[in-house]
C-alpha cells in the first residue's frame, strides 16, 4: 500500500517547523527569562539546523498565570520579552533568512487581566460585558455551588465565584484552565469580530500563520451539562461514545472557516495550525478540511507506544485520516506541554502519558530514552507530511526529572494538590555553551527554572561538528529530507512485523528495529543511522537507519 501526504501543495505541506518557547530559548538581558532579542540573535542556529519555519509560543502582555497562555492584550509584547519593535525585527530577520514565522493565538480564553474581563466584573450580571465570557449563577441555596461539575484541566473546579460591584458574593465564571484564564463566549459577536481583527493585526505585520491554542474548546455544549468524568484536555473518545460537553463541539468549525477566508485574502500562504487534542484521527481530520485549518498537531502520534505495531498503526491511520480531507499529515514528538520524548521513551513501554516527572517518581532510563528518541526522530523525519520539533530536542535534551518542587511554576502542580508535577521539566532554559553562565542561555547565571547540572554535556558547542552527536544527526536528517523531498514523498511499506518496520519513501529505504535482536540493514548506501551498527553491519535494537537505494 502506498500513502502520500495528500494532494495539497504549498510550503506548509512538507515544512519542518521548530517550536520556540520564548521564556527558555535565549535571554538577551540576563534577567533569567528568554526574550525576543535573544531569539533574533540566535536565528542563525535555526538556519544551520535546517528547519523551514518557527512557531513562537505566546509573548503577549500577560500576568503569566500560565506562562503567557493567559493573554491580557493580543496586540502587544510583554515587557518581559521585549517590545512590538522587537517582534517586528524578529519577523523581518527571520524572513530575510528564509525562515517563516508562526505566532500563537489563544482564543479560548483571555487573561483575567484583559480589559474585557475587568469590564465584565465591573458591569455586573446580565450586562453585555459579561456576555463575552461564560458567567452563570451558582447552584445550591445561596448560589454558593458551581453551576456544573466541570473540572479544570489543571485540577480543581472549572468555575470561580466573583465578588459583585456591591461587595456581595456573586456569579461564577468558567475557566477550563487556570482561574486567571476565563473562557470566552464564542456565541457573542464581539468575540468573533475581535479575533478576526487580531488575526489581521499580525497578518499585517507579516507573520506566516497562527498556531491556534485549544482549538477544540471554543464552543461548549449549550446546556453546559454535567460531565462526571475526570477532566483531560484530550477528548479521547471513540466516534460512538458521548463527546465531552466542553471539547470538539461541531460549532467550532464555522469559526475556522471564517478565519481561513480571511487568511486566503492575504498574499502568500498564511496558515492555521490546530492544537486540538481530538481523537480518533477521523474527528481530528475535520479541522483540516479544505476550507478550514491547514494543519493539526498529531497528538495520537506523540502518544503512541514505542512498539512496531503501535507505530505502524498510528502512521497508517494518520495518513489515511488526513487523506480523506486532502490535508497533509503532521508529526510531533515533543512540545512544551509533555514530557520530552528523550525521557518519555526511557520509561517502560506502555507507561501511560506522564503528567510531569519529579523527585520520588519512577525515573526514566536516560541512555535508553535518548537512544529511542533518536530512533523515533529519524523515523519521523522520513515520513511524508510536515514535522514539528521542540526547541532543545535537536540537542537530545531530556526532561528535568529531578527539579525541586519548590522551583515549579506550572499552575498544574498547585491546582492538582501536588498530585501532578506538570510541565516545568520540559520548559527549562536550553544550553548553548557548556562553560558559560546559564550554559549560554543568557549573559548571567539567572534562569527562571533551574537547569540540571548535566546540561553541559548537551550544550550546542559540545555537539556541533561532532560526528554522531544528536545535533549532527538532526542536521543530516533535515538535509537529506529536503534533498529527497521526503515531506512530499510517498510511503510504501516493506516490513510491518512485530519487531521491524521498514518502508520506502522515494529514493530512501527506512528501517527501525524495535526488537531484541539485531537485523540486517536494507541493501544500499547507509546515509543516516540513529546509532552505530554492529561490527557485522547489523541494525541493533532501537535504531533507525536510512539507506539510499542502489
Ligand atoms: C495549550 C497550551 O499549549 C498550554 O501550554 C496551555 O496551558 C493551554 N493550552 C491553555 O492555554
Ligand atoms: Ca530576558
Amino acid at each position: 500500500m502506498e500513502q502520500s501526504a495528500g494532494p495539497a501543495t504549498g510550503w506548509w505541506t512538507e515544512a519542518v517547523i521548530y517550536q520556540i518557547y520564548p521564556r527558555s530559548f535565549a535571554d538577551s538581558n540576563g534577567d533569567g527569562i528568554g526574550d525576543l532579542p535573544g531569539i533574533t540573535a540566535r536565528l542563525d542556529h535555526l538556519v544551520e539546523l535546517g528547519v523551514d519555519a518557527v512557531w513562537l509560543s505566546p509573548f503577549y502582555p500577560s500576568p503569566q498565570a500560565d506562562a503567557g497562555y493567559d493573554v491580557a492584550d493580543y496586540r502587544d509584547v510583554d515587557p518581559l520579552f521585549g517590545t512590538l519593535a522587537d517582534a517586528d525585527k524578529l519577523i523581518t530577520e527571520a524572513r530575510s533568512r528564509g525562515l517563516r514565522v508562526i505566532v500563537d493565538l489563544v482564543p479560548n480564553h483571555t487573561s483575567s487581566a484583559h480589559r474585557w474581563f475587568t469590564a465584565a466584573l465591573a458591569a455586573g450580571p446580565g450586562s453585555p460585558e459579561r456576555d463575552r465570557y461564560v458567567f452563570r449563577d451558582g447552584t445550591g441555596a445561596d448560589g454558593d455551588q458551581p453551576p456544573n461539575d466541570w473540572q479544570s484541566v489543571f485540577g480543581g473546579p472549572a468555575w470561580t465565584r466573583v465578588t459583585e460591584p456591591d461587595g456581595r458574593p456573586g456569579q461564577w465564571y468558567l475557566h477550563l484552565f487556570d482561574p486567571g484564564q476565563p473562557d470566552l463566549n464564542w456565541d457573542n459577536p464581539d468575540v468573533r469580530a475581535e479575533f478576526l481583527d487580531v488575526l489581521r493585526f499580525w497578518l499585517d505585520r507579516g507573520v506566516d500563520g497562527f498556531r491556534v491554542d485549544v482549538a477544540h474548546g471554543l464552543i461548549k455544549q449549550a446546556d453546559l451539562a454535567d460531565w462526571q468524568e475526570p477532566q483531560e484536555i484530550l477528548s479521547g473518545r471513540e466516534v460512538d461514545k458521548p463527546r465531552p460537553p466542553m471539547w470538539d463541539q461541531d460549532g467550532v468549525h464555522e469559526i475556522y472557516r471564517d478565519w481561513r477566508a480571511l487568511l486566503d485574502s492575504y498574499p502568500g500562504e498564511r496558515i492555521l495550525v490546530a492544537e486540538a487534542w481530538v481523537e480518533p484521527a477521523e474527528r481530528l481530520a475535520r479541522y483540516v478540511r479544505p476550507d478550514e485549518m491547514h494543519q493539526a498537531f498529531n497528538f495520537e502520534y506523540l502518544l503512541a507506544s514505542w512498539t512496531a505495531p503501535a507505530q505502524y498503526a498510528v502512521i497508517t491511520r494518520s495518513l489515511e485520516a488526513t487523506d480523506t480531507v486532502g490535508a497533509p499529515t503532521t508529526w510531533v514528538l515533543s512540545n512544551h506541554d509533555v514530557v520530552r520524548h528523550a525521557s518519555r521513551l526511557g520509561l517502560p513501554v506502555g507507561t501511560p502519558r506522564p503528567h510531569g516527572i519529579g523527585i520520588g517518581d519512577e525515573q526514566p532510563d536516560t541512555a535508553l530514552g535518548l537512544r529511542r528518541a533518536r530512533a523515533a526522530t529519524l523515523l519521523m523525519l522520513a515520513l511524508p507530511g510536515s514535522a514539528y520539533l521542540y526547541q532543545g530536542e535537536e540537542l537530545g535534551l531530556p526532561e528535568h526529572t529531578t527539579m525541586p518542587d519548590e522551583a515549579r511554576q506550572d499552575p498544574t502542580w498547585e491546582r492538582s494538590g501536588h498530585t501532578l508535577r506538570g510541565r516545568d521539566g520540559c520548559r527549562v532554559p536550553i544550553p548553548w555553551e557548556a562553560d558559560a553562565p546559564s550554559y549560554g542561555f543568557g549573559p548571567t547565571d539567572a534562569s527562571w527554572l533551574p537547569q540540571p547540572p548535566l546540561w553541559a554535556e548537551f550544550a550546542l558547542d559540545r555537539q556541533r561538528g561532532v560526528p554522531g552527536s544528536t545535533y549532527e544527526l538532526y542536521r543530516t536528517a533535515l538535509r537529506l529530507r529536503r534533498e529527497h523531498g521526503l515531506g512530499r514523498g510517498t510511503l510504501a511499506w516493506l516490513a510491518t512485523g512485530d519487531e521491524v518496520l521498514s518502508f520506502r519513501n522515494d529514493g530512501l529505504t527506512v528501517l527501525t528495529n524495535f526488537g531484541p535482536a539485531a537485523v540486517p540493514a536494507p541493501a544500499g548506501e547507509l546515509v543516516a543511522t540513529s546509532a552505530p551498527l554492529t561490527d557485522d553491519g547489523l541494525v541493533p535494537t532501537d535504531v533507525t537507519v536510512w539507506v539510499r537505494s542502489a
